[in-house]
Formats: structure tokens, sequence, C-alpha cells
């Protein structure tokens, strides 16, 4: 898949424009304010300021240009971190019954998952827009965005969602895993608090 180019805020961010039911292990690229890249180098090689980005300071991001169904992906204290913009479609897929059903934790009860203001059905503070590391629960690798409704691969009650590769976990697009899966826990939601509307700061909130 090739990202097309977009322009949030002041930086030029690879984004995923295809809709949802195109997408295919949607590769998201790197895009925030105060982060330019991927691969860090040596932490000694680095100014001050980048010193400070790696070793955990809050990271601004601006997804005004985001549409429904778009995905970004920005780094914080070394990390991948999504930003998706959830369709009304995706949020009602998953407040069925039967969806809910099926995960290990669907009220997140698991405390150490999410700050207290993620722990709602969405995960989110906005419920459109869901902020998570990108990080399996189960030994780390980064999972693949499948936001496509029941690909062949993934079965035909597949509503969209998140696939580890690795070992074959799932979680849904609130980042909450499904039962008998090797991952043990829902993807962990970072602190974070709105700046504006369409800015987030990752890494500190109002709690
Ligand atoms: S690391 Fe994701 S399922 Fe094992």
């Amino acid at each position: 898949m090739n990202p097309e180019d977009l322009e949030l805020g002041d930086r030029t961010l690879a984004v995923d424009l295809k809709r949802r039911r195109l997408l295919t292990n949607a590769t998201t690229v790197v895009g925030a304010v105060g982060v330019a890249v991927l691969t860090v180098p040596f932490i000694g090689s680095l100014k001050p300021s980048q010193r400070a980005l790696v070793a955990g300071a809050p990271v601004v991001v601006d997804f005004g240009k985001l549409e429904p169904g778009q995905q970004i992906t920005v780094v914080w204290r070394g990390k991948p971190v999504w930003v998706l913009r959830r369709t009304q479609q995706m949020l009602a897929d998953m407040e069925s019954a039967r969806h809910l059903e099926r995960l290990r934790d669907p009220a997140s009860d698991e405390q150490s998952q999410q700050p207290e203001y993620a722990r709602n059905p969405a995960r989110a503070i906005n419920p459109d827009y869901l902020v998570t590391i990108a990080i399996c629960t189960h030994l780390g690798c980064v999972p693949s965005f499948r936001p496509e409704l029941a690909p062949a691969d993934l079965g035909s009650d597949w509503i969209g969602g998140y696939f580890c590769p690795c070992h074959g976990s799932r979680y849904d697009l609130a980042g909450r895993v499904f039962k008998s899966m090797p991952a043990p826990l829902n993807l962990e939601i970072p602190p974070y608090r709105y700046l504006e509307d369409s800015r987030i700061e990752i890494g500190s909130d109002n709690a």
C-alpha cells in the first residue's frame, strides 16, 4: 500500500488514506509535532531537545486532517502510538452484545492498561479518536491495523481491529483483546490530554 502524504500542522505526515473496507494491513507512518523519525540515532548524538523526547517528554500530535477510518502512528518514549479516527459504524459495531462477549476485558477492568479517563467502552477521552500504544501485550510485537470487514484470513465475524502477526492475538478497534488469545491484556492507553479539538499531548494529562 502506498500511503499518501498529508500536511498535518507544520509537519508532513504519511497517512493511510484508504477507506475502511479497502484497507489491508495498513502500515501507517510517523507523524507528530516534535517527532520526525522512527529510527532513533544513538542518544549521545542527540541534541538536548531530542534527548528529552526519547527520554519521555510529551509529544504533541495535530490530527486535524485525519479523516474517519484513517490512522497515523507517532512515537512517544521510543514506542509507536496509534491515533485512529473511528467511524460511527466502527463505534456502533463494537457495542453489540455479541462482540462484547468475545472480549476478555470489555469494560477495561484491568486498571493498569489505561488512565481512569479512558476506562470507558471506547477507551478514549473523545470516542471518535483512539490513542493507544501499538505494542502487543503478549511479547511486544507491533500488531497490524486491519479495519476491513470479514477479510478471508480473519473470518466472517471480523468487524475491524488489530491483528498481531507474531502469535495471532486479536484486538478490536478499542484495543481490547479477544478471549483465548496469547496476549493477556488490552492494549495500553498512554496518558494524554486535549490541547484543542484536533491536538493532543501524549505523555501528560490533567488527572
Ligand atoms: S507478540 Fe503478539 S501475539 Fe505474541
